[in-house]
């Protein structure tokens, strides 16, 4: 049987970083070959965010832009948007209902949030937030979900949950997720703060890359990446966090292993090692924008791509629902 790929990414931010896009997005474009992928601008998950409606809005057409302009093929894979299929929200409070309150508690990024926001800024949506990406995975009888390593734990969830399904309502209710987490590239670390991961909410946007970001401003980042007092360019991820991870997003970007790249700079300063790496990033990342670009300016194409993407989601998405609706007991709507 081919196996099923499901992965999808909020629309928080007008562009990607550099970790969306190695960590995930680079996975997701090389898992369609063979495989029926299917992939999602995760609006819903926003939410718990508060985002102003406009800027959601634009965000969620220009994320699902950066995907077509990485290479996800709307020609062999399915793009939505998760609001247009309404079965998420449905299976999420199924899904609620075999969710333990520790168990959800323990989420390490619920923790985090809800410890940065206070009591009165936490919504209990932030607190769901993983019993609907569970919901996202299993709707579709996913094999694979091609993830950072930050997802690690919401998967494990996904697989508890899935279990737990099985168990109550009989083995084939649903699938049982696998996480593809690439140990490589699965943690990009931020520029100015090498052992925090690269993220949207860093404090400071120097550390950060964002795809869409102008070739000079990519550049600057690079070359002013923190890296280390010593001279010596190699891969030392605990004493030389800063070179080890532009070492790593090296390799990621020209598909070489590290130890050549290493080979190759030995003798040479950081500097040597950051510009010719600003040129590589640069040259990678410009086609990307350039796309992105076009598929910003086609609203109608744009908005059409995710009609089908939701149309041919829903019928997968309707008969998972019905399944574990029917196992559970839930009345059957009959046809007139
Ligand atoms: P999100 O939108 O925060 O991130 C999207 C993807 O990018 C990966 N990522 C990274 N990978 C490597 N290094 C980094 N510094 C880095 N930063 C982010 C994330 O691991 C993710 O794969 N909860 C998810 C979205 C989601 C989802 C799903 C994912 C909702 N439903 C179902 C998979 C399946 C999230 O917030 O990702």
């Amino acid at each position: 049987m081919t196996q099923r790929v499901f992965s999808a990414m909020q629309p928080t931010s007008d562009s990607l970083q550099l970790g969306n896009y190695l960590g995930a997005l680079v996975q997701w474009v090389a898992l369609q070959d063979g495989r029926e992928a299917i992939y999602s601008v995760v609006d819903l998950h926003a939410l718990t965010v508060a985002p102003d409606p406009a800027t959601l809005t634009r965000r969620t057409r220009a994320t699902a832009a950066q995907f077509l302009a990485a290479g996800v093929d709307p020609q062999r894979s399915t793009l939505f948007v998760q609001s247009h299929v309404p079965q998420h929200a449905e299976l999420t409070w199924i899904l609620s209902t075999f969710t333990g309150m520790g168990e959800a508690g323990r989420m390490t990024q619920f923790k985090d949030k809800s410890a940065k926001a206070g009591q009165s800024g936490t919504n209990v949506g932030l607190f769901t937030y993983p019993v609907l990406m569970a919901a996202d995975i299993l709707l579709y009888d996913t094999d694979v979900v091609p993830v950072g390593e930050d997802q690690r734990q919401h998967l494990e969830l996904s697989r508890d949950l899935a279990q737990r399904l099985n168990s109550r309502l009989g083995e084939g209710t649903v699938t049982v997720p696998e996480p593809h987490i690439v140990k490589e590239v699965a943690k990009i670390y931020d520029l100015q703060d090498p052992t925090a991961k690269m993220s949207k909410s860093s404090s400071s946007p120097h550390g950060v890359i964002d795809i869409l970001d102008e070739p000079q401003e990519i550049a600057k980042r690079i070359r002013s990446a923190v890296t280390d007092t010593e001279t010596v360019i190699r891969f030392d991820r605990g004493s030389k966090p800063g070179v080890s991870n532009l070492l790593t997003i090296y390799s990621a970007f020209t598909g070489r292993p590290v130890d050549d790249i290493v080979a190759d700079y030995e003798g040479k300063m950081y500097g040597h090692l950051k510009g010719d790496l600003a040129d590589v990033v640069v040259g990678a990342l410009a086609p990307v924008r350039e796309a992105t670009m076009e598929w910003i300016e086609s609203p109608e194409k744009l908005d059409s791509v995710l009609a089908q993407g939701a149309a041919k989601a829903s019928v997968i998405a309707q008969a998972t629902l019905e399944r574990i609706g029917g196992r559970m007991g839930l009345l059957p709507l009959a046809h007139r």
